[in-house]
């Protein structure tokens, strides 16, 4: 008899009844779909693992704790057969057959009325990829393709513009750190679907070179300003591209709302009626320590974190920063824009009470080829920054998780 392919098809199983017999490692696998498909899934076997367990006690399942019994599928929707005793999986599958229950095999695929895809999903699509014909199947080639497309999809490099649902107006990207892998999977993909991008100096510029060429990419440093300050300059533009009906990315470096000025230009956005979304990022204030070897916190040394700006210097009126209460936390203090004024920023945490010898670390670019990091105390960092010529963009860490190792000092 010729072999025809498999007729695909998407099961709606929303309450509908549905048997799993076996709750072994492939019954574990297979029901996060059925439950999240919204099955009533009643699972018929004397043993289950402890995550099927787990399923049943959470309710989101129901387990019969006993063999496969004639009867069990003749009000089943759609059966999974993958119990160990072959003879039980035989005589289910020809109560299936007769009942006319679509049915899936685990361990005999030609038997089967039924084939399991490899699944995966991305923002509102699933992906589903079968073997056309059971002779040949090779469930690990088509599990490869299942991520080659949703992996692609995801990270931007499988390129399928949406046509109905096409997003306009404007999203505030956070691009992460700079190292082009740290941006989000959101974020990357929204980057691959837009017509214009409005990028700052910092963040994963090396991810603008890989844009198509239609694409415009605007640098957000040099757009006029004339009469306006330059981030209402940069609203500007934002807002007349997306009211040209353009997908417009505003890609930023970190996290939008870490010192970014995200919801400045958010309030524009809305002001202007249009519509906006934020993507988080990984924020520098915590990934470029990390990226040079120094926790934020750690166990038994730092209870807590806390990230100033250190844009304006401590005795600066306009100064927002109580840096003499700061002085007086035990935990890491993580300065970003402070690499100017880092030698009054040192004296008054001291005038306040901090350690001298209070370790310091100031990491500059991190994450990208040009990554480095200098070590001084807040006694010594403004002579060291002056001898090593550190300059921005870099984050400052001052406090004794400075001084942890992979090796265990402390
Ligand atoms: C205007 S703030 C923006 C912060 C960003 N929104 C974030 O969440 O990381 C810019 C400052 O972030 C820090 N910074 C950002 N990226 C950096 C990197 N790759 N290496 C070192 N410092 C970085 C520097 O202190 C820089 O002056």
């Amino acid at each position: 008899m010729a072999e025809h392919p498999a007729y695909p098809v998407g099961l709606r199983l929303t309450g509908r009844h549905v048997v799993v017999l076996g709750g072994g490692q492939v019954a574990q696998r297979r029901l996060p779909a059925l439950i999240a498909a919204g099955a009533d899934v009643h699972v018929i076997s004397p043993e289950a693992t402890p995550s099927v367990e787990a399923m049943a006690d959470a309710k989101e399942i129901t387990w019969h704790r006993r063999g496969y019994a004639e009867g069990d599928l003749a009000t089943a929707w759609y059966a999974l057969i993958a119990t160990s005793d072959t003879e039980a999986n035989t005589r289910a599958s020809a109560e299936a057959e007769a009942n006319r229950v679509w049915c899936v095999r685990s361990d005999d695929a030609d038997a089967a009325t039924a084939w399991t895809p490899a699944t995966g999903s991305s923002e509102g699509v699933t992906v589903a990829v079968l073997t056309t014909k059971a002779r040949g199947r090779d469930p690990r080639h088509t599990a490869a393709i299942r991520d080659a497309v949703v992996e692609g999809l995801r990270d931007g490099t499988l390129v399928a513009p949406h046509h109905r649902t096409r997003t306009t107006g404007v999203a505030l990207v956070g691009g992460g750190p700079g190292d082009p892998d740290l941006i989000t999977v959101r974020g990357r993909r929204l980057l691959a679907e837009a017509d214009v991008v409005i990028a700052d100096r910092l963040g994963p510029r090396d991810l603008l070179a890989e844009l198509p060429p239609h694409v415009q990419v605007i640098d957000a440093a040099k757009i006029p300003y004339g009469r306006f300050m330059a981030q209402e300059a940069i609203n500007n533009a934002l807002i007349e591209h997306a009211r040209q009906g353009k997908s417009v990315v505003r890609l930023k470096g970190g996290d939008p709302y870490v010192f970014g000025r995200g919801m400045e230009e958010l309030q524009a956005l809305a002001e202007a009626g249009i519509p906006c979304t934020v993507v988080p990022g990984i924020s520098s204030s915590i990934s470029v320590p990390g990226a040079a070897g120094i926790p934020v916190t750690h166990r038994g040394v730092a209870h807590e974190f806390t990230v100033v700006s250190g844009h304006v210097a401590p005795d600066d009126e306009r100064s927002l920063v109580d840096w003499a209460s700061l002085a007086k936390l035990t935990g890491t203090l993580v300065v970003l824009m402070g690499v100017d004024k880092i030698g009054r920023i040192a004296e008054t945490l001291v005038a306040h009470g901090k350690s001298p010898d209070t370790p310091v670390a100031l990491v500059q670019e991190g994450t990208t080829a040009a990554q480095r990091r200098v070590d001084a105390t807040l006694a010594t960092v403004a002579a060291t920054v002056a001898a090593q010529e550190v300059k921005p963009p870099a984050v400052i860490v001052i406090g004794a998780v400075v001084a942890v190792g992979p090796d265990g000092t402390v």
